[in-house]
């Protein structure tokens, strides 16, 4: 029986298992394109074709899986460390089937082909308008649940949360604003250059914020809960967060190097892409510091493991980042797979294994378990999953540089020493490898959903009680 006394665990439980399906859904489509590079063929009609299905993919995979995500968790963090139950549950609710419903008006628009052609923010305008309503009902029910809070403190978990929900809302309504020109069509508010800016300012703030952001609250919460110590820093929390949200906003024209964006903007975004490495480190080391200490229980938590490891990818991501915005490395991996790599160095090691240990540690919490059905499957899912984004990452990066390379070799008197189909030819058995990477993190997460609706059903959905001690849970 729900009532005032316990935390709403109902609604954390619905986005939990949501964030496990969905992720295997825009991971099976990540696949198939990734296939489709391999065998063109794949290509069957204009439905399930490379250019309708690679949009499909990412919005699954960044709001459908990362969305459930980042809600699971960031509603289970905010009731726990501010000792209430969330504000409103009819609201809680609405979230919920808001945000489904969301995902499943995308899963039929996009492979129909309505899109705004802008990256990530592809769905149209009435779909824009019901992001926004779902999207304040959630700022509602997590701001409504700090401001009721029975703990003085708003520990820096919500810090995170807070400004990835606030953020997001300002760029969505920013980048989306648009002339309606039918039901599903309409123009940019922006022309040229300008809707180019808006658009990329947009892009890089949603990997600064959907897809960082949010993870660190993640962090900041899961990682001292599974580590058994508390955060290694509070102090380099309060400083990095501050950081890192004023840095992100500048860095867009990393995106618009050598375009018709203005120079001075174009090296302004490359400084402070460079400026950006701090903030970035100062999270990940404050991460991986939590574990002094804690280290041997690294050899048989697997949970840990997949936390630590995701740590690990954030910190090369956001070194590989900064590198590839300045101008002269950019003139060579623009275009090129490495970018590509780069994206799932931090989409699978980073966002993906943050979110799959965090869910673990959620999952028998919310259904009544000491732990997961099966420790050891999750051992293998961490391995299966880890060798899988090795091998994608690594083979984008050869297959990058390489076409990089290839494109600007030029002969002595000045003609190209290739073909553009030179390079496509050398980088195929690398879309192969790539592949076989992504059908292993696919592989993990089937193991995972399994874990998950095994211990589901042998156990039986809870909600705790809330303690009448005003600490932290
Ligand atoms: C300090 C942090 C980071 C910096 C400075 C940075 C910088 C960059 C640069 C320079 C590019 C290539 C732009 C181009 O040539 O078109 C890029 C692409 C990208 N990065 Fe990062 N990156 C950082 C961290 C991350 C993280 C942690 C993630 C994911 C979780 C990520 C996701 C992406 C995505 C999705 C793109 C591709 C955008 C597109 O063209 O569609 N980045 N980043
Ligand atoms: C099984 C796992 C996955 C596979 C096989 C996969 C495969 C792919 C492929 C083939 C592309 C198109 C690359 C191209 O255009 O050349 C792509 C793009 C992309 N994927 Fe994935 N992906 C996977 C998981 C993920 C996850 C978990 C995320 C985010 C959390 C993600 C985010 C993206 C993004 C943002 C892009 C666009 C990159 C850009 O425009 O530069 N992917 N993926």
């Amino acid at each position: 029986m729900e009532n005032q006394a316990t935390y709403n665990y109902k609604v954390v439980r619905q986005f939990a298992i949501m964030t496990v399906v969905w992720g295997i859904v825009g991971m099976l489509v990540g696949v198939v394109i990734a296939a489709q590079m391999v065998w063109p063929e794949l290509n069957v009609g204009p439905w399930f074709h490379f250019g309708r299905l690679r949009p499909l993919h990412t919005n699954a995979v960044i709001f459908a899986f990362g969305g459930c995500g980042l809600m699971a968790t960031s509603l289970y963090v905010v009731q726990r460390t501010c000792n209430v139950r969330l504000i409103s549950d009819g609201l809680a609710s609405f979230v919920f089937w808001g945000w489904q419903a969301v995902i499943v008006l995308a899963a039929v628009t996009l492979p129909l082909g309505y899109t705004s052609g802008k990256e990530y923010a592809e769905l149209e305008w009435p779909i824009d308008i019901l992001i926004t309503l779902v999207w304040v009902a959630y700022a509602v029910v997590f701001f409504g649940t700090i401001a009721k809070r029975r703990v003085k403190h708003i520990y820096v978990a919500n810090w995170f949360y807070g400004g990835f929900i606030l953020a997001v809302a300002l760029l969505h309504i920013v980048n989306s604003m648009a002339m309606p020109a039918g039901a599903l069509k309409s123009y940019s508010a922006y022309a040229g250059t300008v809707d180019a800016m808006v658009q990329w300012w947009y892009g890089h703030n949603a990997v600064g914020f959907f897809l960082t952001a949010g993870f660190l609250g993640m962090m900041y919460y899961f990682v001292p809960k599974q580590a058994g110590r508390p955060v290694y820093s509070y102090r380099l929390s309060v400083v990095h967060f501050w950081a890192l949200i004023f840095t992100y906003m500048w860095a867009g024209p990393h995106h618009l190097h050598y375009t018709a964006l203005p120079d001075w903007t174009q090296s302004l975004g490359m400084v402070f892409s460079l400026v950006l490495l701090a903030p970035s480190w100062g999270g990940m080391i404050n991460g991986i510091m939590t574990l002094s200490g804690a280290w041997h229980k690294l050899r048989t938590d697997p949970i840990l493991k997949f936390l630590v490891t995701a740590l690990s990818f954030y910190g090369m991501s956001t070194f590989e980042g900064p590198m590839m915005a300045i101008k002269t490395v950019n003139a060579l991996s623009h275009y090129t797979d490495w970018t590509i790599g780069h994206v799932h160095s931090g989409a699978l090691g980073w966002v993906a294994m943050i979110t799959i240990g965090s869910i673990y540690y959620l999952v028998p919490r919310l259904f009544g378990r000491e732990q997961m059905y099966s420790v050891k499957l999750i051992e293998t899912h961490f391995w299966v999953a880890t060798i899988g984004t090795v091998l994608y990452i690594a083979s984008m990066w050869i297959a990058g540089v390489t076409q990089g390379l290839m494109w600007r070799a030029v002969n002595p008197d000045g003609t190209l020493t290739y073909a553009f189909i030179d390079a496509v030819k050398a980088t195929h058995p690398y879309y192969f490898v790539r592949f076989l990477g992504g059908a292993m993190f696919l592989a993990g997460m089937v193991m995972m959903l399994y874990n998950v609706l095994r211990t589901a059903t042998v156990g039986r959905p809870v909600d705790a009680q809330i303690p009448v001690v005003h600490a932290h849970a």
